[in-house]
């Protein structure tokens, strides 16, 4: 089927206006896999030097699998959430056991990874295989939702399969993960909790801009 306009556009922005991040460099399975375990609950600047040192400590995930738990918890120390540093080598070593020590290549053998969630299933699966499967996180709730004005309260327990089948529905079959390393990255930066929409390139396609509505989308109730 044909590109979505709108996944068109961000695909174009993202050309010119992506960050250069190390872990876009790659295509192993087990440096994506490492930076976006960092990346779930940390900045990217302050999980960049941390990804540097626990890739060259642990350069493949036999050396991350065989690793001393305290050397892997000293080299985790200042990110916090260290269930995140215990998980990743209980995955290694899972990885060694159960894949002979190839990482899995799918989505559906990824997410049995302790520690690896739809997000960050989808997030390898297509940024390493180019499977088409949609990564949703906080920015792309934001993105969609002023896009194409979806009410649905991101609190909900319905919010991620509608904004999952949304996206799903937008992923270009020839380039998944670009459009997923595009639809992040726009959140990141243009699409943001206070956007300057007069430089936004959806400006003219956006439905929240369109009805003036960007600051009340998305919907988060407090509950
Ligand atoms: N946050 C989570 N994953 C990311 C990625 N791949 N690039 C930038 N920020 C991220």
């Amino acid at each position: 089927s044909p590109i979505h306009p709108f996944s068109a556009t961000i695909m174009a922005w993202y050309v010119e206006h992506q960050r250069e991040l190390p872990w876009r460099q790659t295509k192993d399975p087990y440096a994506i896999w490492l930076s976006e375990i960092i990346l779930q609950q940390t900045r990217v600047a302050q999980g960049l030097p941390y990804y540097e040192r626990l890739l060259a400590a642990f350069p493949t995930v036999r050396d991350l699998a065989e690793a001393p738990e305290a050397l892997l918890l000293r080299l985790w120390q200042g990110l916090g959430y260290y269930s995140r540093a215990r998980n990743l080598q209980k995955a290694a070593q899972m990885v060694m056991r159960d894949f002979a020590g190839d990482f899995p290549r799918t989505y559906d053998e990824i997410i049995t990874l302790p520690g690896v969630g739809p997000y960050t299933a989808a997030a390898i699966a297509s940024f390493a295989f180019n499977e088409a499967k949609a990564v949703v996180d906080g920015n792309v709730f934001r993105v969609l939702s002023r896009v194409f004005e979806v009410e649905t309260d991101i609190v909900s327990s319905s919010a991620r399969g509608v904004f999952t089948s949304l996206a799903q529905s937008l992923i270009p079959s020839e380039d998944p993960a670009g459009f997923n390393q595009s639809i992040m990255e726009f959140g990141a930066l243009q699409c943001t909790p206070a956007p300057d929409c007069s430089v936004c390139p959806l400006r003219v396609s956006c439905a929240a801009f369109s009805a003036s509505r960007v600051a009340e989308l998305p919907v988060k109730s407090k509950k």
